[in-house]
């Protein structure tokens, strides 16, 4: 199956600005702390977080998980494997989870969830994209660059079967 694209969502431009944004609210609200854990979900969030972090005017250190969703389905089924875990204990961190996109949320969900049992001093969540329509849980979402509707989009680390992340924008493409 080909998907072709057929406009872009976000340009460069438009990212780079919110990126800058959510850089500043997040170096406002831990510039008391000292000990920022930044964790990617592989590997979507990659691009985004590469960006974002060089923002971060704060000492902090990143580490990354990956996950996979069972099933073959396209849908996320809630039930996450976990791939790659994190390097160290968490317990007593300050623990700031990246993400690309937050769709149904089941996701991060599961991955809060596993992160909160290891006793973090504080846990938060970043999103560069939001598609609140999709959502299947209550999820609490601590920074948001853009909510979107819900179309099918690819680029700036986002895939689709693994092809278009390294588009430098988030583009539609033709359902
Ligand atoms: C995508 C996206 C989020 C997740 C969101 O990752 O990057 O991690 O799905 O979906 P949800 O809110 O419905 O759980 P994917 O599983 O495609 O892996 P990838 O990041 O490697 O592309
Ligand atoms: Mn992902
Ligand atoms: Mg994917």
């Amino acid at each position: 199956m080909d998907k072709k694209i057929d406009g872009v969502l976000l340009s460069e431009e438009v990212i780079e600005k919110k990126v800058i944004e959510l850089a500043q609210q997040i170096k406002a609200d831990y510039r008391q702390e000292d000990d920022l854990l930044v964790v990617g979900v592989l590997k979507g969030a990659n691009i985004f977080m590469g960006d974002l972090i060089r923002k971060i005017d704060l000492p902090l250190e990143i580490d990354f998980m990956a996950v996979s969703s069972y099933g073959a389905s396209t849908e996320s089924s809630g039930v996450v494997r976990i791939l790659k875990d994190l390097d160290a204990d968490i317990k007593g961190r300050h623990v700031l989870i990246i993400e690309d996109i937050v769709d149904t949320g089941l996701t991060l969900q599961y991955l809060t969830d596993i992160l909160k049992r290891r006793k973090v001093d504080s846990l938060r969540i970043c999103t560069l994209l939001d598609k609140p329509s999709r959502r299947k849980c209550d999820l609490h979402i601590d920074y948001v660059g853009f909510e979107i509707p819900d179309r099918f989009i690819v680029g700036y680390g986002i895939d689709y079967a693994e092809k278009y992340r390294n588009l430098p924008y988030i583009a539609t493409v033709e359902e």
